[in-house]
């Protein structure tokens, strides 16, 4: 073989570059590797060097001097600083036309800066996010490239080789759009896929402070429930985390685990992003938040004292209506978090100009990544029936679900006050559909207070233009 006949390269073989190093070999490709330590790169050829052809690099001059041209370089160190420095070591090497690809978990606005740059000098940088984890980066990733159409011509169909598959066999990747376009989207993937954990969570919660179920009980509910609407990757890994019995203590695996969930930055990058933007994300921001409470344990350990409802479990038969009832509650807690994420996708690409095809971002959601679901399948026939659509919670069926669900939503709620339960995801997403739905709403009276201390006018229902009112004087009102 000859030494430049890689169709591409992967820099960065930790877990997430090994895997899809040894992908894109299984799946046809020779694949030049690199590592900045070679003892990973020489690993690698000595563990799976059967399963294709790879050329194992030590210098960054030997590894693109192996890829054919144009060149593609797949990035996958860790997120930052790092990514930086590959590309300053690489950048030089290379030649018009050659493909930088960015599969790790960088900011878009990084993505943005690093495409810009990298333009001038004819080199396309592909800020691309991959979810699935270890395992999908090995067997199919959810795959969401940026960057220009250029690069996604050459580079598109051997990403839809080694992608994830849907159901109905697509690929699941798109050219999401230009520069930071992919990297938005996976952070808002991200965001999602935080509100789906504390969603689902809280109805475990609920489930065992309130009905009264054990962990192995609670396995068997979502087990019931993958069967259905809910059909999804999180709540059948939740089931087998639910029934796992911790063999040192023989009790239930959930109750030796701190209570205290950590996080990478992506989903506060999606909620920090959406202030920017202006998008109300309120559920996948109470996502960000209840891991960052459960992180604060002096907080906790100082209030524990304080007073809450005396707790009444429910009977047998209340508790069976009741695990119904949180199904309802789950899922159209569910339809907002999604509704809030594509309104967040639509605003960025409005902003960046990226023109994203939300139809197409459910689709490549539908295998692959950790929030894939029967769900998203739904979501995509709604975009396809109209791509226009100003909100999923516009769609009929979707409407009609929620509108279906509202009574035993808003019921739990009660019963998770009534009984001392957080529920800031549920009770973010009713608060959410309800505001939606008002048709008034209080902010008048937020607009009157402005104006009454910072004389910063308000519009009225009935009159076009703006106006004042003298709070100070005779409290006759001005046109601003
Ligand atoms: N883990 C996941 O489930 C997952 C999922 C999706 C995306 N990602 C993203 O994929 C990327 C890779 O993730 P990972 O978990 O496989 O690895 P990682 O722990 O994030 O990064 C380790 C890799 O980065 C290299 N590296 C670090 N600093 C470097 C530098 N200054 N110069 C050159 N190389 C440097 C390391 O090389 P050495 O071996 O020499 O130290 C190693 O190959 C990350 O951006 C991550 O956010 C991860």
């Amino acid at each position: 073989m000859s030494s430049t006949s890689a169709q591409i390269g992967v820099t960065g073989l930790a877990v997430m570059g090994r895997n899809l190093a040894r992908n894109f070999a299984r799946n046809g490709y020779t694949v030049a590797l690199h590592n900045r330590t070679s003892a990973k790169t020489r690993a690698l050829v000595e563990e799976f060097g059967d399963e294709g052809d790879f050329i194992a690099t030590e210098t960054a001059e030997e590894f693109v001097a192996a890829l054919e041209r144009p060149r593609r370089l797949v990035v996958m160190v860790k997120a930052g600083e790092a990514t930086d420095a590959v590309i300053k070591e690489f950048a030089p090497l290379m030649e018009p036309g050659d493909m930088i690809i960015d599969g790790g978990n960088a900011h878009f606005a990084d993505t943005r800066r690093r495409e810009r740059e990298l333009r001038e000098q004819d080199i396309h940088f592909v800020g691309t996010g991959v979810s699935g984890g270890e395992e999908g980066a090995l067997n199919g990733p959810s795959i969401m490239p940026g960057g220009s159409p250029e690069s996604y011509a050459s580079l598109g169909p051997m990403l839809e080789k080694i992608s994830a598959k849907a159901e109905d066999g697509a690929p699941c990747v798109t050219h999401v759009g230009a520069d930071g376009a992919g990297h938005f989207v996976k952070m808002v993937h991200n965001g999602i896929e935080y509100a789906d954990m504390q969603l689902i969570a809280e109805a475990y919660q609920l489930l065992r402070e309130v009905a009264g179920y054990s962990p192995a009980q609670i396995a068997d509910i979502f087990r019931t429930w993958n069967t259905g609407r809910l059909d999804s990757y999180l709540i059948e890994i939740t089931a087998e985390v639910l029934k796992h019995v911790d063999a040192a203590t023989g009790k239930p695996f959930v109750d030796v685990v701190q209570d205290q969930a950590e996080q990478k930055g992506t989903g506060r990058w999606t909620v920090q992003i959406a202030l920017d933007l202006g998008v109300p994300v309120s559920g996948i921001a109470e996502a960000v938040f209840a891991r960052s409470l459960s992180g604060h344990s002096e907080l906790r350990a100082a209030s524990q004292g304080l007073p809450g409802p005396t707790a009444q479990q429910l009977s047998e038969a209340e508790a069976g209506a009741f695990a119904d009832q949180v199904e309802q509650a789950l899922y159209a807690s569910k339809i907002v978090s999604y509704t809030q994420g594509f309104h967040e996708i639509a605003a960025g690409s409005e902003e960046y100009g990226w023109d994203i095809d939300l139809g197409a971002v459910a689709a490549i959601w539908r295998g692959g990544c950790i929030i894939r679901a029967a769900f998203l399948d739904r979501i995509r026939a709604a975009y396809d029936t109209r791509a226009d659509l100003p909100s999923l919670l516009s769609d009929k069926t979707f409407a009609q679900e929620i509108g279906a669900a509202q009574d035993d939503w808003r019921a739990v709620l009660v019963a998770a006050t009534r009984q001392g339960v957080p529920t800031p995801g549920f009770s973010a997403a009713l608060a959410y559909y309800d505001a939606l739905r008002a048709d008034r709403l209080p902010a008048a009276l937020t607009q009157g207070q402005r104006d009454f201390f910072g004389a910063h006018t308000y519009r009225r229902t009935d009159r076009e233009g703006s106006f004042h009112t003298l709070w100070g004087g005779d409290r006759s009102e001005v046109g601003a």
